[in-house]
């Protein structure tokens, strides 16, 4: 069902003590707000997972893994697989970062078999592509988008890919403060939504929700969430300060 969301994507930062002090910061921040104006998402590293839960209990936001296996269960060692996310409660995980693809060699055809992994078990995934900087200046930015989608998702049956939450993060973005300007998010969104329409029709595509990421930041939310077909952000530097964080939250 497409909504609003911002998920907090914390990679791998923080301590015990500091993960557990963000997020109480953001639990007390939430607590403050009368009306949410979107469904808040945290997704700290894999051994806070269980804290970020117990503290989301008091104050209504998700908790998501950042990374899955693709594989079910057994001897692959540091892995960790969707069912044992799932015994867990975890409800969200992000997939295909393109940190996860450059540094660890994801391909489409792995994650492909991850978001089978993840629907599976009732885990809502966050299903990350976007183009590099060199694609874009290439002007074949729409390709490789259109590519990682075939790849990744499109696999799935209609009923399947309801269950997917898309974020389209430019490389160039990320982690940069160089943030897409809105035209930019909002025609690479459009064209997102036509690919997800010509593959599954109009109401399917009309249905999901497609979240914006890469320097997104308490300051141009706003503007990015304004277009009519982002419904939020996948954010990163900016979700580990809880004031900044929930700014973001609120800019719908
Ligand atoms: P950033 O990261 O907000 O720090 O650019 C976004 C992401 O990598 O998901």
């Amino acid at each position: 069902m497409r909504r609003n969301v911002v998920a907090g994507n914390w990679k791998m930062n923080n301590s015990f003590d500091q993960a557990e002090e963000l997020l109480s910061a953001i639990a007390d921040e939430l607590d403050k707000i009368k009306t949410k104006a979107s469904e808040v998402v945290v997704c700290p590293p894999f051994p806070y997972l269980e804290m970020a839960k117990d503290i989301a209990l008091e104050c209504d936001f998700g908790v998501g893994a950042q990374n899955v296996s693709q594989f079910d269960a057994g001897a692959y060692t540091g892995e960790i697989s969707a069912s044992m996310l799932a015994s867990m409660s975890v409800k969200f995980c992000i997939i295909g970062h393109s940190e996860r693809r450059k540094y660890f060699g994801e391909t489409d055809e792995t994650l492909a078999i991850k978001v089978k992994q993840l629907l599976a078990n009732d885990i809502e995934p966050i299903f990350c592509i976007g183009e590099l900087l060199e694609e874009r200046e290439a002007n074949r930015h729409f390709d490789v988008v259109k590519e990682q989608m075939e790849k990744g998702l499109f696999h799935l049956s209609a009923d399947e890919f309801h269950g997917v939450i898309i974020a389209y993060e430019p490389v160039w973005a990320i982690g940069t403060g160089k943030t897409a300007t809105s035209e930019q998010a909002q025609e690479m969104h459009a064209y997102i939504r036509t690919l997800i329409s010509k593959k599954y029709g109009q109401s399917v595509a009309d249905d999901i929700t497609i979240l914006y990421g890469g320097s997104c930041n308490a300051k141009n939310a706003q503007e990015l969430f304004a277009n009519k077909d982002v419904d939020g952000g996948l954010i990163g530097g900016a979700s580990l300060k809880a004031e900044d964080f929930i700014t973001i939250v609120q800019s719908f």
